[in-house]
């Protein structure tokens, strides 16, 4: 299973270390108990040497929340992988739906950061999701394939190398979960498209309060957080309700 704190753009570096301080304090000892979670944390760019230095010598992955398609040049605004490697990141969130709607981010553009990435050795937490309107139409599902097909199209995956977090956008930041059986029924269509191996994580109003209805849903390997990741002891409830499953 995964757990993913995407603290997306709300915190400072300092603030940043802060929270990681946290982190790791209530979840240390845990993490030894239950290798087969793994937890990370997606600060944002300018404060990964920080949170890099208390997460050092942990058990808890860091991740960064977005990477660049070339290695240097200019790119005027973007973040080199080789950069991200050197600070110590090992995941990056490619294609979470504030890039793909707010920075138009579409999936040609996506897929050069998912190939870049992956030939860089850096594990990938690719992210697919419908509309609200996608989904009233009836167009889930051939949205979901069209984003894994174009997205994905010549990437050398594997089940360590790609995890897939399928965050319905409707669902992101606005406390209206998917409920439990509408993911799982999404998570269980990405399994038959990629394979069954493949870690299949949900995102989108993640809560204590509906983190353990989730993580019981046969095809759901965990969760990327975004609002409630940003206080430690929330992050540390649903990775309890992960620890029951
Ligand atoms: P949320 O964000 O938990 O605040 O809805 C999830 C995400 O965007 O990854």
């Amino acid at each position: 299973m995964f757990l993913g704190g995407n603290w997306k753009m709300n915190l400072t570096p300092k603030e940043s270390e802060l929270l990681a301080k946290e982190i790791l304090d209530l979840f240390e000892e845990s993490l030894k108990e239950r290798e087969d979670i793994k937890v990370c944390v997606f600060p944002e760019f300018t404060a990964l040497e920080r949170v890099s230095k208390v997460l050092n010598t942990s058990d808890i992955y860091l991740g960064a929340q977005n990477v660049a398609y070339e290695d240097k040049g200019a790119f005027t605004g973007e973040v080199s992988p080789n950069s991200l490697i050197e600070l110590g990141v090992e995941y990056v969130i490619i294609g979470h739906s504030e890039r793909r709607h707010i920075f138009k981010e579409d999936n040609e553009l996506l897929n050069k950061r998912l190939l870049k990435a992956l030939d860089k050795n850096l594990k990938v937490v690719y992210c697919v999701g419908e509309t609200l309107e996608e989904r009233e139409s009836g167009k889930t599902f051939e949205v979901i394939e069209t984003q894994l097909k174009e997205g994905l199209k010549n990437a050398n995956i594997n089940k360590d190398n790609l995890i897939i977090a399928y965050e319905p956008v409707w669902a992101i930041g606005t406390g209206k979960a998917a409920t439990p059986e509408m993911a799982n029924e999404v998570h269980k269509f990405i399994k038959d498209f990629l394979g069954n191996d493949f870690l299949v994580i949900y995102g989108g109003s993640v809560k204590p309060n509906n983190a353990k209805s989730l993580i019981e849903q046969k095809f759901i390997d965990g969760f990327l957080v975004g609002g409630a990741s940003l206080k430690a002891k929330d992050f540390f409830e649903i990775y309890n309700a992960m620890r029951e499953k």
